[in-house]
């Protein structure tokens, strides 16, 4: 018996120290680097490009990357990420050359948004967006985009705040996440004449997604369908105040999705934040004013497409 309980302890004493080791290891190494790829991104910058990346960087990057009071993408602390994820801070992308990203080449700036590695080969963890499904048209807006003129992305020098990541953010980056391979075929444009297909690139690109699956740890970038819970809500991102709120289910199960919605009042929902007898939605579910009718209507002929998912989700509302 003795003999039994000393061969367990040691057992124990083996699994302490080596968990122990694998802390410190993940504590010191941190967020893992990657070699980075020298690729070629040749911009194409026109007026029409530019327009088309400012409205998707409204849409997407201004979300987590624009001050509240000046609308200029020099960074924030971004109070929807867990707090689990550590103390996040979003970065200064406006075009100064020592504070922004005003001398990163597009090729650098293209191979983030792809991969998720940065230009020094840092992976910047699940909360940075990353667009591996967008077309190479949509990737040469947003480039052009921030390199135009334009106000919200004028050289500003704000230094950006070091961003504090928890042992769970370096952890799942060790183990869990990785960087996404830079595609060798050219992304097309989605039909737009074909409705389901258009909101299928609108619904995975615009991030609708990766707020609207099971929870953000879990997402699956390259193969956004493979989601667990693709749509069916319950991720609990935060509100300014650091409230949890719950996402609802927008898969079409009629009972606990948006499969007894009307389009209009889909795209009322989308569009203007209203939903009429309730209060308005609330951050972080910003009001896609930027997406067309047609657009947000595409995004709900594609939900109608996808396996329904029974998960109720109670509404929070705080005052
Ligand atoms: C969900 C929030 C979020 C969204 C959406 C987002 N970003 Fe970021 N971004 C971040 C955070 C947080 C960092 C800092 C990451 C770090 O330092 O590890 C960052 C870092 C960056 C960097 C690196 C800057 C540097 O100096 O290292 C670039 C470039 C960037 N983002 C561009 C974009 C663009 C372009 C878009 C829109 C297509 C975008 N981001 C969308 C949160 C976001
Ligand atoms: C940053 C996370 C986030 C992103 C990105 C996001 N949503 Fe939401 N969405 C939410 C949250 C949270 C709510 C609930 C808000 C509330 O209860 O006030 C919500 C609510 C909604 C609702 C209302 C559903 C209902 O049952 O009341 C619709 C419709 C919706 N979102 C569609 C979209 C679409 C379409 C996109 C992409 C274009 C999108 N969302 C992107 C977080 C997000």
């Amino acid at each position: 018996m003795k003999k039994v309980l000393k061969i367990a302890g040691a057992i124990v004493a083996v699994v302490i120290i080596i968990i122990l080791i694998g802390v410190t290891i993940i504590s010191v190494r941190g967020i893992p680097t990657y070699p980075v790829e020298q690729i070629s991104f040749e911009l194409k910058s026109t007026p029409e490009s530019v327009e088309r990346g400012r409205k998707l960087a409204s849409v997407i990057c201004a979300n987590c990357h624009a001050n509240q009071e000046t609308g200029k993408l020099t960074g924030q602390q971004m109070m929807e990420a867990p707090p689990e994820f550590g103390t996040i801070y979003s970065a200064n992308i406006t075009q100064d050359k020592t504070y922004g990203i005003g001398d990163w080449t597009p090729s650098e700036i293209a191979y983030l948004l792809r991969t998720g590695i940065k230009r020094d080969g840092q992976y910047a963890p699940p909360y940075m967006a990353k667009l591996p499904k967008m077309a190479d048209e949509d990737i040469n807006a947003i480039i052009s985009f921030l390199k135009s003129d334009d106000r919200m992305v004028v050289a500003d020098p704000t230094p950006d705040k070091p961003v504090e990541p928890s042992f769970l953010t370096k952890l799942l980056c060790n183990i869990a996440f990785k960087p996404m391979p830079y595609p060798t075929a050219t992304i097309n444009m989605p039909d737009t004449s074909n409705t389901v297909e258009l909101g299928k690139y609108l619904a995975i690109n615009l991030e609708c997604f990766s707020c609207h699956s099971a929870d953000f740890k879990t997402n699956d970038f390259m193969d956004p369908e493979k989601s667990p819970g693709y749509f069916g809500g319950g991720n609990k991102p935060l509100n300014r105040a650091g409230q949890v709120m719950l996402t609802p289910n927008l898969t079409p199960d009629q009972e606990t999705g948006i499969g007894l919605w009307t389009k209009e009042k889909f795209v009322k929902a989308v569009r203007s934040g209203i939903k009429e007898g309730e209060s308005a939605l609330a951050y972080p579910m910003m009001p896609y004013t930027m997406l067309t009718d047609a657009e947000a209507g595409a995004i709900y002929d594609y939900l109608q497409t996808i396996p329904p998912i029974k998960n109720k989700v109670e509404r929070v509302v705080y005052d």
